[in-house]
């Protein structure tokens, strides 16, 4: 296991709160302060406009830039012009279906996607089908709630055109078997994309392999700065794309009635971007490869399994998701809300997620109001266990008082 004294120290909330328990990765990750220096050092040192300046500090701008974006293309196996940058994985998600969507979906075609799905893997799609009168249709979930291969063949044809999903549900930390599932859906000639917001911190990604035609993760869940997210799309998909936004930077040449487009990715990329953002995510790709992702799994495994441990026999904690392949506790406490509930860990300086987690559709079909949620990563240690079990039955306890009142 990592040594998390050492590693806190590389990260500067916790010099500010000593104390924190911070489980809540899975909504965003903390961030290390070389992450910090690196977008610091962009607006100290050679904090200017790229693509623009025909000047020096402008050159190496847009030279540290393009070198985030390098670092981002190799982090994925793909190549330079197939990574877009866009805000977050929501409007990567959004932009693929009112780009690629738009073009070739059509009336009676079928879009798969999940009822795991976060609402940026669904939402987007649902409206484009109502829009074109084609049909979305949800992979049946197994018994535990996981995306299987045997239900994702049953809802598999030749009207199937796209399959959206997630590569790692946000709720339940499971992992879809995403690669069986692209080989499938290509047999019919659909495209898959998936959305890999959960994924990205966990484990190495590699487009090539996994053959997806799309995937889309925000730098933010990965210890990188908010306000940017990547969109990875095949080159000779993304070619036959145009603009969605149209604007600055992403022209060649403009008349009173014409425009020309740049090349992929330029064009998918309107107006001054998140410049230190991206630079600040490259900084993060380096951080979290010097790690490595075995030793993040061990030590996020190794916690999530003495976590399990020691809430197996505790009688008023209903966990959904025991067999989680990431270091995620779906759970709750019987009977009571997850925002009280919520409250009560918050009080021991105990970060979790409560409610449906932007997952409706999976809190539905578990039959709740919502979840409490913690997720484990590299930062945290036996100890923040240690103190979470502890408010648990603090959490049960308390609540147990107001037993038989209407607080469901
Ligand atoms: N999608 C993020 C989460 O799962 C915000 O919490």
């Amino acid at each position: 296991m990592f040594d998390v004294k050492k590693i806190r120290e590389m990260f500067p909330i916790y010099q500010n709160h000593p104390d924190l328990v911070y489980l809540d990765t899975g909504a965003t990750s903390l961030k290390p302060k070389c992450v910090l220096d690196k977008m610091n050092e962009y607006y100290e040192k050679y904090g200017v406009n790229i693509h623009r300046g025909v000047y020096r500090l402008s050159y190496e701008a847009t030279e540290a830039y393009d070198e985030a974006r390098e670092k981002v293309s190799k982090f994925l196996n793909a190549s330079f012009s197939e990574i877009v940058f866009k805000r977050n994985v929501s409007e990567a998600l959004n932009f693929i279906a009112l780009t690629y969507g738009e073009k070739y979906l059509k009336e009676g075609d079928v879009v798969i996607t999940s009822e795991l799905e976060h609402h940026s893997s669904v939402l987007p799609w649902m409206k484009l089908c109502e829009r074109k009168k084609a049909t979305l249709r949800y992979v049946k979930l197994n018994e535990e709630g996981r995306i299987t291969i045997d239900a994702f063949k049953q809802a598999l044809d030749e009207n199937v055109k796209v399959v959206a999903l997630t590569y790692v549900s946000n709720v339940m930390g499971y992992v879809t078997p995403i690669e069986e599932i692209i080989k499938l859906s290509h047999e019919v000639g659909a495209k898959v994309i998936v959305d890999a917001a959960q994924a990205v911190a966990h484990f190495k990604i590699d487009v090539k392999k996994l053959d997806c035609d799309f995937l889309a993760f925000s730098s933010h869940k990965m210890m990188g700065p908010t306000g940017v997210g990547v969109l990875y799309g095949k080159k000779e998909i993304l070619e036959k794309l145009e603009p969605l936004e149209y604007g600055g930077d992403m022209n060649d040449e403009v008349c009173l009635d014409c425009v020309t487009v740049k090349d992929i990715p330029f064009r998918f990329e309107t107006g001054t971007p998140a410049i230190a953002e991206v630079i600040g995510l490259g900084e993060a790709i380096d951080f979290i490869e010097s790690l490595g992702f075995d030793n993040i799994n061990e030590h996020c495994h190794t916690l999530h399994q003495y976590a399990l441990d020691k809430l197996k026999d505790i009688k008023g904690i209903e966990i959904y998701n025991k067999t989680s392949e990431l270091a995620i506790l779906a759970f709750n406490i019987k009977g009571v809300h997850p925002h009280d509930a919520s409250t009560i860990f918050d009080e021991a300086n105990i970060c979790l997620r409560a409610g449906h987690h932007c997952a409706q559709l999976i809190t539905k079909w578990l039959g709740v109001v919502g979840t409490l949620r913690g997720s484990f990563y590299i930062y945290n240690d036996y100890n923040d266990v240690d103190k979470f079990v502890e408010r648990v039955k603090e959490c049960i306890e308390f609540f147990s008082q107001f037993e038989g009142e209407n607080n469901e």
